[in-house]
């Protein structure tokens, strides 16, 4: 197993649920990867900072019903399927997200 293979199975602690409020999005450095984690109605999401159209960060992005938006040229991102609207077409990666005892858990590997 290569130390990618290890980092991608490996469930990464990134904080106390309270430190992800409702609707904030959130960056982190989990296994030397860029991320978001995004509290949405309860449910934690986990994706790349990392917009598929110009790769811009999308930590400064706008949180819709169900989607993050990239502030830079707009297109969105659905929080469950990873489905990209214009002018991105490449869906974005979706990592594992969870609460287990007021932690939130990331494993970056794809839902
Ligand atoms: S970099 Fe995100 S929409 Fe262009």
């Amino acid at each position: 197993m290569s130390a990618a293979d290890a980092a991608s199975s490996e469930s990464f602690d990134v904080g106390s649920a309270d430190e992800f409020p409702e609707g904030s999005i959130t960056e982190r450095t989990v296994g030397g990867v860029d991320i978001v984690v995004i509290n949405q109605d309860g449910a934690f999401y986990a994706l790349p900072d990392r917009c598929t159209h110009q790769h811009y960060p999308i930590h400064d992005g706008e949180l819709l019903d169900g989607k993050i938006k990239c502030i830079h040229h707009g297109a969105t991102f659905d929080l469950n399927t990873g489905r990209a609207t214009l002018p991105a077409v490449k869906k974005i990666q979706l990592f594992q997200a969870a609460e287990a005892a007021g932690r939130v858990m990331v494993t970056l590997q794809q839902v």
